[in-house]
């Protein structure tokens, strides 16, 4: 812990800087209420004991499954392409679905019969339906891929009634709900994975992969993004366009920090050896939304008089304890082509995405980035070399298939999952850090250590295979 940064625990942080709905949600009346809302928590029960609690932060294995059987909440896109996935994964059964579109949660599910499953049950009564879900005890892992303010409270229902859980990203949009999911998950003995398909990206496991091998050298720096055009979408009416646009009406914030961070965390055993310390964040102007609904829809369109309340740039930078820094910026409302950044800076060289370019001192010449391909031989992770034709169609360039995979792996190998609930509480922690300090004229606003001190024995992930 720093000396100069304010001293704020966990609850005086949540009580402080909150600046409620922006006049242009309360114009926009019911639609935009309570973006950030997460509903239905209620207060954490007493934790176990201090061993128990210790065993669990040293790296969480559950008995091993016989096979993986899963109910899924949340179908959409998203969720859609996690159940595709799995119908192609040896030890799975899709027993369950979940969802408040009742057409789509029966398309799903004929996917699943059409891949020779047995018909799941659907669960299509309205938005707390999961619990009937949760109820089964034929479900060993609820998969939660609902809008962002579903995410904790079926995830702690899925805890609560004994299952593990795997959920989209970001795990919580609040700090609060941070907690919820370390402190259910460590005293139900489950697993809480936010599923970060970006850490399995190509790129980024063999930049992972460089980095363990010592290419870089020590590692000092790096940079992480979410740049994506999602004006159109946000605007859409359907998918995303019904939830997503309102976090933009009430949240000058970066709303979706997992995607870039995710990967530089890993590469910097964040909880495993280093752990995030603090954050300052500062926003743009918000012009892009506003701007664009007036010239697809008119200046007169309500849609284009609401005051956004999110910069369409926003940069934090992170100081992790043991000195590192991270550049992590967010804008998915100004005409840019897309980037993670996904950029890894060392003592011996760097590699940087979008497009991917490296430069190796001693390797490289002069002061000119180096073609990657060269590279790849050397670094490729055995995941990639082994799997890459089994990922080939899947989601995002294959990614999502591999962190599918992966997650069974685990579940059936009784093995720690390579990503775990410190994970998802420290990658998701910047949605609300960054709207503090924004807040706050960018003062530092310090992470919780959702280790609670057992970052600095936790081994680093090694090069699963
Ligand atoms: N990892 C990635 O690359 C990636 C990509 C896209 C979306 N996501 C994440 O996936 C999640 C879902 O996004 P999406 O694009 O699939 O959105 P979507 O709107 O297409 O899907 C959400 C689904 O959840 C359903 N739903 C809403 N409330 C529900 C409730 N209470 N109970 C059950 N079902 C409910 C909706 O009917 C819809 O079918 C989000 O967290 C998003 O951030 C991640």
């Amino acid at each position: 812990m720093t000396a100069w940064t304010p001293l704020w625990g966990r609850r005086e942080l949540l009580k402080a800087a909150w600046v409620g709905p922006s006049a242009a949600a309360v114009a926009l009346g019911g639609a935009y209420a309570a973006a950030r809302q997460e509903p239905d928590e209620g207060e954490v029960a007493e934790q176990p004991d201090e061993a128990a609690l210790e065993a669990y932060r040293a790296g969480f294995a559950a008995p091993p499954l016989e096979r993986v059987r899963i109910g899924f909440v949340g179908v959409g896109l998203q969720g859609g392409s996690h159940v595709r996935n799995f119908l192609r994964i040896d030890g799975v059964e899709v027993v369950a679905i979940c969802d408040i579109d009742e057409p789509r949660a029966e398309e799903v599910a004929s996917w699943v019969v059409d891949a020779g499953g047995a018909s799941p049950e659907l669960y299509t009564r309205g938005d707390t339906d999961f619990k009937r879900l949760c109820e089964r005890d034929d479900v060993d892992l609820v998969f939660n891929a609902t809008p962002w303010r579903w995410h904790v409270p079926v995830c702690v229902e899925a805890m609560e009634t004994g299952k593990h859980t795997a959920v989209e990203v970001p795990a919580a949009i609040t700090l609060e709900g941070c907690w919820r999911l370390v402190e259910t998950a460590e005293r139900t003995g489950r697993h809480c994975v936010m599923m970060e398909n970006c850490n399995y990206g190509r790129s980024e496991m063999m930049v992972l992969s460089m980095v363990r091998q010592g290419l870089l050298g020590d590692l000092l720096h790096g940079e992480a993004a979410y740049i994506h055009d999602l004006r159109s979408l946000k605007f859409s009416d359907r998918n995303e366009g019904l939830w997503r646009l309102q976090h933009s009406v009430e949240r000058n914030a970066n709303l979706y920090p997992t995607h870039g961070l995710g990967p530089v965390a890993q590469c910097m055993d964040i909880n495993r050896g280093d752990c995030f310390d603090y954050l300052v964040s500062l926003s743009s102007p918000a012009k892009g939304l506003a701007l664009y609904a007036a010239e697809r829809f008119g200046d007169d369109d309500p849609r284009a008089k609401v005051r956004y309340a999110l910069g369409d740039m926003n940069s934090s930078l992170i100081r992790t304890r043991r000195g590192r820094s991270i550049l992590l910026q967010h804008d998915t409302t100004t005409p840019r082509p897309y980037s993670r950044l996904n950029l890894v800076q060392g003592t011996r060289g760097v590699f940087a995405g979008f497009p991917d370019r490296i430069f190796i001192e001693g390797e490289a010449e002069g002061h000119d980035w180096s073609e990657v391909e060269p590279y790849r031989e050397r670094f490729e992770h055995p995941l990639w070399a082994e799997r890459a034709g089994d990922a080939e169609g899947a989601g995002h360039g294959g990614m999502d298939y591999l962190e599918d995979y992966r997650l069974v792996r685990c579940l059936l190998e009784g093995a720690p999952t390579d990503m775990d609930v410190y994970d998802a509480a420290a990658l998701s922690a910047p949605v609300e850090l960054s709207e503090l300090s924004v807040a706050r004229g960018s003062e530092p606003v310090e992470f919780p250590d959702f280790t609670r001190g057992a970052y600095r024995t936790r081994p680093p992930l090694g090069i699963v295979a």
